[in-house]
């Protein structure tokens, strides 16, 4: 069987929902540039407490807005001529002008949604609205789960495509050399659709024991459910060895790098109080946010091949997902 599997695109910012950073680290009247799919941004947050997300670059002379810039009311004003500018990338108002404003001035502004405490942007090259609003997350809508921030979240610039991450659900064979298992996971289901995918994965744990602290009654398949929004934004619930919850996003910042946003949440452990996870969820937090960066290594020495190499028993998974993921893409790269 001779079947060509695709490569990754050298392009690096697939269209999507991504995390941009958290509500907490943006107050009132806060002003933040950002590097986000390769453009300078700028962040702010109004009076109000809305949010919104631009191009950085003043379309006066050029001035960056984040550097400096400060927030009156709703706007932006830009730090070198004071020239305001509105949350819908308008300019409102120029101060020493007979003109009150160039009203036909229009700044890039990106969809910003606040999601869970997380601060989410659309990205699309060509300013397509996003088909779809980020959906409620049941275990972040009860008090009976652990907030996510600010004790479970952690971000992680690492030079990676983000088409790279994402594709471990297709490599179980990783597992055992990278993350140590004694096994592989098994992909029992990878369904690739629209706007995103669901998949499941089977993970054996105490596999060829009688018992260990995880299994005391001898080994336990654990079923653990991913959904990703898009290409790059991925939830992943486990029910075993403790109920968590984990959201991450592989934001691309430019042509080498990637911010790996990561946050979890637990089921609270009975019995106690307070935001920050004790007993199982802490041990579940910290073998989480250990696990992901074992994988790091790869990712920032690898090169990806124009025609690698699979083993049968990969190759349909990676075939099928290169195929799909082709499509958060602009047309000239496919
Ligand atoms: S460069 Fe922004 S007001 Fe002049
Ligand atoms: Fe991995």
């Amino acid at each position: 069987m001779n079947m060509s599997i695709r490569s990754i695109p050298e392009y690096r910012y697939p269209y999507g929902w991504f995390q941009i950073g958290w509500s907490h680290d943006l107050q009132p009247g806060e002003v933040k540039a950002l590097k986000y799919f390769g453009e300078d941004l700028v962040l702010w947050r109004g009076e109000s407490g809305k949010t919104f997300l631009q191009d950085a670059f003043c379309l006066h002379i050029g001035a960056h807005r984040g550097i400096q810039g400060s927030v009156v009311g709703e706007d932006l004003q830009c730090p070198v001529h004071g020239w305001l500018w509105n949350g819908e990338g308008r300019n409102v108002h120029i101060p020493f002008s007979r003109v009150d404003c160039l009203a036909g001035l229009q700044a890039r502004t990106y969809p910003v949604v606040e999601w869970y405490g997380m601060i989410m942007a659309w990205w699309h090259w060509d300013a397509v609205e996003p088909p779809f609003e980020l959906p409620e997350m049941p275990e972040l809508e009860t008090n009976e789960w652990y907030p996510m921030h600010p004790h479970s979240s952690v971000v992680h610039r690492i030079k990676a495509h983000p088409q790279n991450v994402v594709e471990n659900v297709c490599d179980p064979f990783h597992i055992p050399f990278v993350h140590g298992a004694k096994e592989p996971p098994r992909v029992e289901r990878l369904d690739l659709q629209a706007d995103g995918f669901d998949a499941e994965l089977v993970i054996p744990y105490g596999a060829g024991k009688k018992s260990t602290r995880l299994t005391p009654d001898g080994p336990v398949d654990a079923h653990v459910k991913l959904h990703n929004y898009c290409l790059a934004l991925g939830t992943l619930r486990w029910e075993f060895p403790y109920p968590t919850l984990q959201i991450s996003s592989m934001t691309p910042v430019d042509e080498e790098h990637l911010d790996y946003f990561f946050q979890q949440t637990s089921k609270r452990v009975p019995g106690t109080e307070g935001d920050e996870p004790v007993g199982m969820a802490l041990e579940m937090l910290k073998l989480q946010q250990a696990v992901i960066q074992q994988d790091f290594f790869l990712w920032v020495h690898m090169k990806n091949l124009s025609a690698p190499a699979f083993a049968p028993e990969e190759a349909e998974n990676y075939t099928a997902f290169r195929e799909w993921a082709w499509h958060f893409y602009p047309e000239e790269n496919h």
